[in-house]
C-alpha cells in the first residue's frame, strides 16, 4: 500500500496550476459515446478515474487514448452495444452516466452497479424516475442494471432532490429523445455546464443549464468536435485551503474564480485576502484566522466535496465553528482520522462541532475515502512533526500529482510503497 510521507509546519508559498475538473471529465468522457465520432477531449487531469473510464470505453469497443498531456482522442463509432457487467463499473461513481449516455445511443445498457467513495447511501432513484419518464425500461438484479427501451420520448421531469448525476444522466439520454425534455429542480454545478456545452458543440440542443430549469430538443444526429474541459475548482479549493492552513501565500492558476465564489466568501470572512485575476487568483494570509461556520449545499452553496479541508482549518482556528453536512450523511468519517493529530471535534449526525487547536500534532493516519484524503494531507501539512497518511489511491482517484504540486510549494512530503519503508523525509 502507498503512503506519504509528510513534514508539517512548513508555509506554503509560490504557483500552482489546477489540472482538468476530475468531475466534469468523468461524465464528458462517456457522453462520447452518444455521439459516435472521433472526439478529442482536452485538459483532462490524468488521474486513476479517468484512466478507469478510458478503459471502460476501450472494453465496450471504443478506440481511445490519453496522453500524458491530458487529451483523449476517442472514436465511439466502433462500439456496437453499451454493455459492460463485468464489474469495471464498481470501480467509480461515474460510471452511472453509461446508463443515460447508453440508453440515448443503444436504447439498451447492461451495467454492474456503480462504485465511489462510500460517503453515504448514494440511492440512483432519480436517475431511474428521469430515465423511465422518457420510456426507459429497468431490470435490477443483484450487482446488475439493465435499462433498455423501445423509442424515448421527450417528458417532463421534476428532481425531487438536486442530483448532479441525475440532471447529467437525464441529459445525456433526452439528447436524442423525441421532441422536447424538461428538467426542473435540475443541478446548476459548473460540470452539469460544462457536460452540456460538450454536447451542444457535438450537435445536441440543450438550453438553460446553469439554471434550475434545463430544456432538451431532441436531435437525430450528432458529430465529433474537440473540446477542452473546465479547471477543478475542487482541486483549487484544496489548494486555498492548503494556503489558509500553513499561513502560506499562494497564486492559484487555471481556475474561474466564479466557480469558487463559496470557498473565497468564507476564507475572507474569516481573514485571509484573496485578489482575483482573470484566470487565477491569490491568496494569503495576513492575520490570526476567524472561525465560521459552514453549511453544504448544492451548488453556488459550499460544495460537499470541500467539506473536509475546511474541516481541518476550522479545526486548527481558535474559537468555535459549526459544520452541517446537508447532503450526504455519511461524511464525517475522517474526523476519527484527525482526532488523533489532536483536533478538537464532535460529531452528532451531520453537525460538526469544532473547538480550535492551533498545534494539530503528527500522526499515521488512512485516507477515508478521496476528498477525506486529501483533507488529511492538509491537515498534515500543518501538524508539527512527520505524519503519514495510508490509503494513498483514494486520493490519486481525483488528484494530479498531489505530492509535486505541494512539493513545488515548499511542502515536504515522500510516496513510499510499504515494502520499501522510509523512517524520515
Ligand atoms: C456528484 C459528484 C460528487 C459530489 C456530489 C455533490 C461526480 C462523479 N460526483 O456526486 O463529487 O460530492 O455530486 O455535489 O460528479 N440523491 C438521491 N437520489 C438520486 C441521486 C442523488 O437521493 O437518485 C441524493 C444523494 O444521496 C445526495 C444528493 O442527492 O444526498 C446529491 O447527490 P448527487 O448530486 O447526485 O451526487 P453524485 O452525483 O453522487
Amino acid at each position: 500500500m502507498t503512503k506519504l510521507l509528510i513534514e508539517g509546519g512548513n508555509r506554503l508559498r509560490g504557483k500552482v496550476n489546477i489540472s482538468g475538473f476530475k468531475n466534469a471529465a468523468l461524465a464528458i468522457i462517456p457522453a462520447t459515446i452518444l455521439t459516435g465520432s472521433l472526439c478529442v477531449v482536452e485538459n483532462l487531469p490524468v488521474i486513476q478515474d479517468v484512466l478507469v473510464y478510458r478503459d471502460i470505453l476501450s472494453r465496450l469497443g471504443a478506440k481511445v487514448s490519453i496522453g500524458d498531456n491530458g487529451v483523449m482522442t476517442v472514436d465511439t463509432g466502433t462500439i456496437e452495444k453499451c454493455e459492460i457487467p463485468n464489474g469495471l463499473t464498481r470501480k467509480l461513481r461515474a460510471s452511472y452516466y453509461l446508463l443515460g449516455a447508453g440508453l440515448g445511443r443503444f436504447k439498451d445498457v447492461t451495467i454492474s452497479y456503480p462504485g465511489g467513495c462510500d460517503i453515504g447511501v448514494r440511492p440512483i432513484d432519480q436517475h431511474i424516475k428521469g430515465l423511465e419518464a422518457l420510456g426507459g425500461k429497468f431490470e435490477i438484479k443483484e450487482d446488475l442494471i439493465r435499462v433498455s427501451a423501445d423509442r424515448l420520448i421527450g417528458n417532463k421531469i421534476y428532481l425531487d432532490v438536486v442530483s448532479v448525476g441525475a440532471t447529467i444522466n437525464i441529459m445525456m439520454a433526452a439528447v436524442y429523445a423525441e421532441g422536447k425534455t424538461v428538467i426542473e429542480n435540475a443541478a446548476k454545478e459548473p460540470h452539469v455546464v460544462d457536460t452540456a456545452n460538450f454536447l451542444n458543440a457535438m450537435g445536441a440542443n440543450i438550453r438553460g443549464a446553469g439554471t434550475d430549469v434545463i430544456r432538451i430538443t431532441g436531435v437525430e444526429t450528432m458529430h465529433g468536435g474537440s473540446y477542452s474541459v473546465i479547471p477543478d475548482q475542487v482541486e483549487a479549493g484544496t489548494y486555498m485551503i492548503a494556503a489558509a492552513v500553513t499561513k502560506g501565500d499562494l497564486i492559484i492558476n487555471n481556475i474561474i474564480p466564479k466557480h469558487l465564489e463559496p470557498v473565497t466568501a468564507k476564507l475572507k470572512e474569516m481573514g485571509m485576502k484573496i485578489e482575483e485575476y482573470g484566470d487565477s487568483l491569490r491568496v494569503h494570509y495576513e492575520k490570526e484566522l476567524e472561525p465560521v461556520n459552514i453549511k453544504t449545499l448544492p451548488y453556488p452553496g459550499f460544495p460537499t466535496d470541500l467539506q473536509q479541508p475546511m474541516t481541518v482549518l476550522l479545526s486548527t482556528v481558535p474559537g468555535e465553528s459549526i459544520v452541517i453536512e446537508s447532503i450526504f450523511e455519511n461524511r464525517f468519517k475522517y474526523i476519527e482520522e484527525l482526532l488523533k493529530m489532536d483536533a478538537k471535534i464532535k460529531v452528532e449526525g451531520r453537525t460538526a462541532s469544532i473547538k480550535g487547536n492551533p498545534k494539530l500534532k503528527a500522526a499515521d493516519v488512512k485516507a477515508t475515502d478521496l476528498r477525506a484524503g486529501a483533507a488529511l494531507v492538509v491537515a498534515c501539512l500543518a501538524a508539527e512533526g512527520v505524519s503519514t497518511v495510508n490509503d494513498v489511491y483514494h486520493i490519486d482517484r481525483g488528484y494530479e500529482f498531489i505530492e509535486n504540486k505541494f512539493m513545488n510549494l515548499g511542502a515536504k512530503i515522500r510516496r513510499v510503497e510499504d515494502d520499501n519503508p522510509i523512517k524520515t523525509v
